[in-house]
């Protein structure tokens, strides 16, 4: 649809950004936290260890006040577990209580607002010792972790996302670091989507648990939705992009909005002999978890053929989580001729962005709030403390034009958190594929000054929001 004009982003429109606590806090095994999996996992090559990453956990106060100068209205954060209980339940560690106590009163102090993700690839060790999610006790293991967490911030943060990308964990757990396959394990799609199982059961009791235990709060979850084209228009190809968005995407948000399987994944689960086992009660708890507004992560489409259960000639290129190779007689991921790629291999679909929030917004009808969005690329410090990183600038603006277009189509937008805030770990590149607005001085094995510097999308992104979007 062209649009003669374009509606105005809201005026009360959320403009922030994102990080993860392993990923920007650092001190990960220091002040009482105890290791994650994310801290005992084997590094993927040539990257550096969690232990300062952009060391936010003791700059906090220096990231929050340049992102007050941005004149971010939301900071979208997450809350380490196994911080605040070092062995993922029981003893509490006060030191991680009150660092988090300290970095939401610093947010509310510039009058940003918090949005709190409460698990972001980050299983306690301890946890990932007894099953992690393959465990039924899991489930009351994060309740009870979601519990403590509205007890000691509910006063004030009203703005709660449960999963991060929990559709990545079952689709790419591996290169994410966070799959657990108990030794023994005969049949991996029927382990990995009753840990799926278990982990849609616990956000739905938190979601209901939010609704109980904060007043005036709200809650959504944050997976990563693309939408997913056929290759072509042969109706093979369309029937395997049915597929695909089932499986990456509706699986996920018919979960938390509806409380039901979708009936594609749950006839995909029946063919692979893994349809998940329902313990006493979960079908209720699925169905009283509501959200008020869904979070999600976008970074590009996805494309796919058609992969016929007879077809033994196929290649199947790597994962990760913006492509997933395929599932044979099920789909086939396949690269879209007409995308550009990031350095990084990533494709740039702007346009594809506005049909996931129409698409999402179509079948749900809740609040969109764009959780994740970014470029990750090298960026340059020069000599005279600048990065002239025009590429994000770029890749930012086209995705926010989209935003704009999307509201004009009649999508209820909420808000937009670009990835991320200030430079962090990336989940499998190293800290040297950069995302922020922020440009953190260290390299992957030299911390050098840890010094921050403004890069030009810093001073970019304050007018866009400044502007409220009319200056893009
Ligand atoms: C998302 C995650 O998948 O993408 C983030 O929620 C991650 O944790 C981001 O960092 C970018 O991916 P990557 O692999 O470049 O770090």
């Amino acid at each position: 649809m062209y649009h003669k004009s374009l509606k105005p982003f809201p005026k009360d429109f959320l403009w922030g950004a994102s990080t993860s606590a392993y990923q920007v806090e650092g001190a990960s095994l220091t002040h009482g936290k105890g290791p994650s999996c994310q801290d005992v996992k084997e590094l993927p090559p040539n990257t550096s260890g969690l232990e300062v990453c952009a060391d936010h956990y003791h700059r906090y106060k220096e990231d929050i006040a340049l992102m007050a100068e941005m004149g971010f209205k939301v900071y979208r954060f997450s809350i380490s577990w196994s911080r605040l209980l070092p062995e993922g339940t029981g003893r509490i560690n006060q030191e991680g209580v009150d660092y988090y106590n300290n970095v939401i009163d610093e947010c509310l102090k510039y009058d940003i607002i918090p949005l709190v993700t409460m698990f972001h690839f980050d299983m306690p060790a301890a946890l990932d010792e007894r099953g992690s999610w393959s465990n039924p006790d899991s489930v009351e293991w994060f309740v009870d972790f979601a519990k403590l967490m509205y007890e000691c911030y509910g006063d004030r943060v009203k703005n709660w996302l449960t999963i991060n990308e929990q559709n990545m964990l079952t689709l790419v757990g591996p290169i994410i670091g966070t799959l657990h396959i108990p030794k023994g394990c005969t049949n991996k799609v029927k382990e990995i989507y009753q840990q799926n199982h278990h982990m849609l059961v616990a956000q739905a009791k938190a979601m209901a648990l939010c609704h109980q235990m904060v007043d005036g709060g709200k809650v959504g979850p944050a997976p990563n939705i693309s939408l997913v084209y056929p290759a072509s228009c042969k109706p093979e190809d369309v029937i395997a992009s049915q597929n695909t968005n089932a499986i990456r995407n509706w699986l996920y948000l018919d979960m938390s909005v509806f409380g039901v399987y979708n009936n594609l994944v749950w006839a995909y689960l029946e063919e692979n002999d893994a349809t998940p086992t329902f313990a006493p009660g979960d079908a209720e708890a699925l169905k009283n978890g509501k959200p008020d507004f869904i979070g999600f992560n976008y970074y590009n489409s996805m494309t796919v053929e058609d992969y016929a259960l007879d077809d033994d000639n196929v290649h199947l290129s790597d994962s990760n989580q913006q492509h997933q190779r395929g599932d044979k007689g099920f789909y086939k991921g396949t690269r879209n001729p007409h995308l550009p790629t990031t350095e990084f291999g990533w494709e740039i679909d702007p346009m594809g962005f506005r049909s996931t929030m129409r698409e999402i917004y179509s079948r749900y009808r809740l609040p969109l709030i764009v959780t994740e969005n970014g470029l990750g690329a090298y960026d340059t410090l020069t000599e005279d403390g600048k990065i002239h990183d025009s590429y994000r600038i770029e890749y930012l603006r086209k995705h926010l034009e989209q935003v704009q277009l999307a509201i004009t189509d009649g999508v209820e937008m909420m808000g937009y958190c670009p990835w991320s805030a200030i430079d962090l770990v990336s989940t499998h590149e190293g800290i040297v594929k950069r995302y922020g607005f922020i440009y953190v001085d260290r390299d992957e094995f030299n911390l050098k000054t840890l010094n921050r510097y403004r890069k030009d999308s810093f001073y970019w992104y304050q007018e866009v929001i400044a502007s409220n979007g009319k200056k893009m």
